[in-house]
């Protein structure tokens, strides 16, 4: 092995460009509230939440002291045909916030595995009940549903599909919902409402009985904050009713708060048949993902199995880790003591205007938002993301860290900020952008 004091090659970082970040790297050594430290000292609000992953702010204690606590009392416990009680107690604090008749959780490790967990709940589902038939799946352009075989395929933002063409077959795509005339709209568009329809013709094109389930993010995240038009949501819900298809809500990013509710499914109030978690399950700080399945889905399988037979042939190592679930616990924990949903809330219309104040600047082609998440477009540069690559720097060394998906900035704090916090980002991101 060639090694180098010091050297941070043997690291190959994901989705990051490796030459460009090892030239001029930009570390973040410590974390505590709304705050990053870089390595030269510096302090950076956190507008991204990490990855929209600490709703409650970094380096919580009461997480830490969770975890050293489960570690020393039982650092693993074997998932398949063992159990350890911080999962059960979990999966029942999440089927508290869950849509009701969402009653059983299954654990996985990170939002990928979720889907991918999801893909073959429903696959399950529909061959146990003699409708093996339905081996199509739908999703949308511009999704992101993680980087798993299953989840690539669903995915549509094309950089993530392009090198690997082989993916799983029998995925189509609706459109996506971003239009131009909802250019600047704060909420919920009022047009777009008709794109559901695309499942409609994909379903009288392939045949309904073909398609298992209709996987979408609520909110699309990754793709930069596209808020779904008012009755897009409640069109796709009634197709999926007349064709037999499950709905499933990628809810990594908007699940546990981020957009004023428990999850998406209830501000928007729709119920769908699945719904994925992920990010703000432990606050980020223990990797932890989760699959919610209407009883149905889980009474179908488990029940048509022999009495003391395994029901789904699917599992991970680490489904349920024992410091993950005691992370978990302490996060949801803090969520309710310190009603951080309500707070999420409370704090959106003042996040959103802040946010929308920066539409008069011409480097901005678009704005968007919802709850405690909002996108920002800015004009590309001779090439496609340079100018967001260059910007998110920028901005680090400025003292704001956002998360940034090619020319697209997505904001999104922790439910702990106070309007000071979101001013200081917004005033960091005129003078950036407006130097630009
Ligand atoms: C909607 C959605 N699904 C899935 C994923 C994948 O999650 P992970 O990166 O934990 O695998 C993400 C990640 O951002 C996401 O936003």
């Amino acid at each position: 092995m060639q090694y180098t004091a010091n050297s941070l090659e043997n690291h190959w970082m994901p989705f990051t460009g490796n030459r460009d970040f090892k030239a001029d790297p930009r570390m973040m050594v410590k974390g505590e509230g709304v705050y990053y430290w870089d390595q030269k000292g510096g302090k950076i609000l956190d507008g991204s939440s990490g990855m929209f992953c600490t709703a409650a702010g970094h380096c919580r204690p009461e997480i830490a002291e969770a975890v050293y606590k489960q570690l020393q009392e039982n650092d693993f416990a074997p998932p398949f045909q063992n159990g350890h009680p911080g999962a059960f107690e979990l999966a029942q604090k999440v089927c508290r916030l869950t849509p009701d008749g969402m009653d059983h959780v299954f654990f996985t490790n990170s939002g990928s595995e979720a889907v991918d967990t999801a893909l073959k709940i429903a696959m399950a589902y529909h061959r146990t009940r003699g409708e093996g038939q339905r081996t199509r799946f739908v999703s949308r352009e511009r999704a992101y549903h993680g980087v798993n075989i299953g989840g690539t395929s669903l995915g549509g933002m094309v950089k993530n599909r392009e090198t690997f063409s082989g993916v799983m077959p029998g995925v189509v795509h609706m459109r996506h919902t971003w239009l131009e005339e909802n250019r600047f709209t704060q909420g919920q568009p009022e047009t777009g409402a008709y794109l559901a329809d695309d499942l409609q013709r994909i379903a009288e094109t392939y045949g309904g009985t073909t398609i298992a389930a209709c996987f979408v993010e609520p909110i699309a995240g990754s793709t930069g904050c596209l808020v779904p038009p008012k009755g897009y949501l409640e069109r796709l819900r009634e197709i999926c009713d007349a064709h037999g298809i499950l709905l499933v809500f990628d809810e990594v990013i908007c699940g546990f708060g981020r957009t004023g509710k428990a999850f998406a499914a209830q501000s928007f109030d729709v119920s769908p048949d699945i719904i994925t978690m992920a990010k703000a399950l432990t606050n980020g700080a223990v990797p932890m993902a989760a699959v919610a399945v209407q009883d149905k889905i889980y009474e179908t399988i488990v029940n048509a199995a022999p009495e003391n037979a395994i029901e789904l042939f699917h599992g991970y190592t680490y489904s349920g880790h024992p410091t993950a679930c005691a992370a978990g616990l302490a996060a949801l924990e803090i969520y309710e003591k310190e009603n951080l949903f309500e707070r999420a809330a409370e704090l959106s219309p003042y996040f959103l205007d802040r946010v929308f104040s920066l539409q008069d600047m011409d480097a901005i082609t678009d704005i968007r938002g919802y709850g405690m998440i909002a996108g920002i477009d800015l004009a590309p540069g001779d090439k496609p993301g340079q100018r967001g690559t260059q910007l998110q720097k920028d901005l680090f060394w400025n003292g704001l860290h956002v998360k940034f998906t090619a020319d697209t900035g997505i904001i999104a704090p922790s439910f702990v900020a106070e309007k000071e916090h979101i001013d200081q980002m917004v005033e960091i991101l005129r003078k950036i952008i407006g130097g630009k």
